[in-house]
């Protein structure tokens, strides 16, 4: 903003050269001072993409000749906020329908440059390109540490140390395969209170975030806790990792219009630095006790890993703090949000679940339990985890956004440096264009003689990418579908689920997942044998 502003310095120069500054004189410049400000912001905002886009053709009038990106002037100096209010990625999709300018939509938030794709070509122009591979630092990102993770830190060498750590000793498959037997506990503790509350009513969210958090602390920090026991520890985890998630996904006002980030508005600021000192205790001490020998109760974990690291590669604590509480963090709310989505589906279409059921009964029989190595003769339960993922993405705009690191022209449009660019992965997924009746709940449409049978959700097909693709993909993705899958099938084989209510509210609210507005409520009945 205060350079805006000098842009307007000519007229105290001006000022400067008047002999005698009168009050007359003060008051007739101060008008002509504010009036310049104004012509200046209805210039910026009239442009294609509103101020933010304005100011930069202002400033660089030379720095490209393409034609400009078509998109929603918004509102002076704030621009197109409020599209990133409430459930964005709807807001979205509709504001660029509008635009005609679904392949590429160019808007403002305040001060910040951005573009949106609703294209799968254009998605992939944009996410596997070297010079997207930055993130825009949110202030509650940089106030909670993660500048240090892999999610947030700049692309460059710490960054790509650190992805080559996490997919070497986390994400490898042999890390995932040595982790098995933990998520089998887990889900054997999760089907022990399912089955103890058969005849209540469960709130499913409720279970399947501790049961998902206690996977993380144990894959991370090497502990061990019974989901149906409360303790101190998982509580107070729980509550960083929640209050973390929601400051996350506010939208800061802050981020956008720097003539207000200091006065913290919103208290992001105060509650994010309210936080941070109970991770550094929290964290900090299991690193300590890593330290000493007595950390976990299994042998390996992610602390270990880092504190094996010598030379180049060794991580300061602090460092080491930003990385595990990232990996919590990521990996807890993501696949209990996904669950629950699956599960809403399965209780809203039961010809769907018994088909599962069917299937279950096929390749594994009711005499015993399923393992992870069933999941690969599953085809309807991939289907069908499939289809929920295409409508039901936990990012519907990927969560995180990315930043250009250099001028670059996509889709034929120049884009500066500098400029935010997302995917809303949401409405590509559900593009008649690209998808045959796109609201309706079909597995189908993955099997079969389908041409979608062989379709990949990991990202190297952009019409179904809901882990995003390329560089800066989501690392965690095969340890996330293998639980995701494993615990679906196991709690299907188990039970069947219906609602408590008479129909299953699919309303979503965007936080930094994508979760059911309403909580899914469910009675189950056993079915493998009688409890
Ligand atoms: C199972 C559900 C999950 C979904 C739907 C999901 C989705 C995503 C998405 C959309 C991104 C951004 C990708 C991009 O910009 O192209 C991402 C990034 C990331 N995810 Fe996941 N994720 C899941 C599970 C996990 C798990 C279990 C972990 C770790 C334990 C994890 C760790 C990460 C990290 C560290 C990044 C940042 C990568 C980077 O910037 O280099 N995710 N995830």
């Amino acid at each position: 903003m205060i350079k805006t502003e000098v842009e307007s310095l000519w007229l105290f120069a001006l000022a400067s050269k008047c002999e005698s500054l009168t009050p007359l004189n003060t008051i007739v410049f101060a008008f002509l001072f504010l009036l310049s400000c104004l012509i200046l912001h209805i210039i910026f905002w009239v442009h294609p993409g509103g101020p933010a886009w304005g100011k930069h053709r202002w400033r660089k009038p030379t720095s490209s000749n393409s034609p400009p990106i078509p998109g929603p002037n918004g509102i002076p100096i704030i621009g197109s906020m409020d599209l990133m209010a409430g459930l964005a990625h709807h807001k979205i999709a509709a504001e660029a329908e509008a635009c005609q300018a679904k392949r590429l939509m160019a808007f403002s938030l305040g001060q910040t440059r951005a573009v949106v794709t609703c294209n799968p070509d254009v998605a992939k122009e944009i996410l596997n390109s070297s010079t997207f591979s930055d993130r825009p630092v949110k202030e509650s990102a940089y106030n909670l540490m993660f500048n240090r993770s892999i999610g947030f830190a700049p692309y460059g060498v710490y960054w790509t140390a650190l992805r080559k750590i996490a997919a070497a000793h986390l994400f490898c498959p042999k890390q995932i395969k040595a982790s098995e037997q933990q998520r089998l506990e887990i889900a054997n503790q999760v089907v022990e209170v399912f089955a103890s509350n058969r005849r209540a009513h469960i709130r499913v969210r409720d279970v399947l975030k501790i049961a998902s958090l206690n996977n993380m602390m144990c894959s991370v920090f090497g502990r061990k806790y019974d989901v149906g026991s409360v303790n101190s520890e998982t509580e107070e985890l729980r509550d960083l990792v929640e209050q973390g998630y929601h400051l996350l996904g506010l939208l800061n006002w802050s981020d956008h219009l720097s003539f207000i980030a200091d006065f913290d508005i919103q208290k992001i600021r105060f509650r994010c630095s309210r936080i941070v000192p109970r991770v550094n205790r929290f964290v900090g001490r299991i690193i300590a006790e890593h330290k000493a020998g007595n950390g976990g109760e299994i042998n390996r974990d992610f602390v270990d890993v880092l504190l094996s690291l010598h030379g180049a590669d060794r991580l300061s604590d602090s460092d080491m703090i930003a990385v595990l509480w990232e990996m919590i963090f990521r990996g807890t709310d993501t696949v209990a949000v996904m669950i629950e989505w699956i599960l809403a589906r399965l209780v809203l279409h039961p010809d769907v679940q018994s088909k599962v059921h069917h299937e279950l009964d096929k390749v594994i029989g009711r005499s015993r339990a399923v393992t992870e190595s069933d999941i690969t003769d599953m085809v309807y339960l991939t289907a069908v985890v499939k289809e929920v993922l295409r409508l039901h993405p936990p990012g519907p705009l990927l969560s995180w956004s990315r930043l250009s690191i250099r001028d670059s022209i996509v889709d034929g449009y120049h884009v500066p440096a500098g400029t935010t660019a997302m995917v809303n992965m949401w409405a590509i997924m559900r593009d008649p264009n690209i998808w045959a009746d796109p609201l309706m709940f079909n597995p189908d449409r993955f099997l079969g003689q389908s041409p979608n049978t062989e379709l990949s959700v990991l990202g190297s097909d952009l019409r179904i990418a809901p882990f995003g693709s390329g560089r800066r993909s989501c690392p965690g993705k095969t340890l996330g579908m293998s639980t995701v899958n494993f615990w679906v099938a196991t709690l299907l084989h188990e039970f069947q689920f219906v609602s408590c209510a008479q129909t299953v509210d699919l309303s979503e609210e965007l936080k930094l997942s994508c979760e059911m507005a309403n909580p899914l409520v469910v009675r189950v009945r056993p079915r493998r044998c009688p409890i």
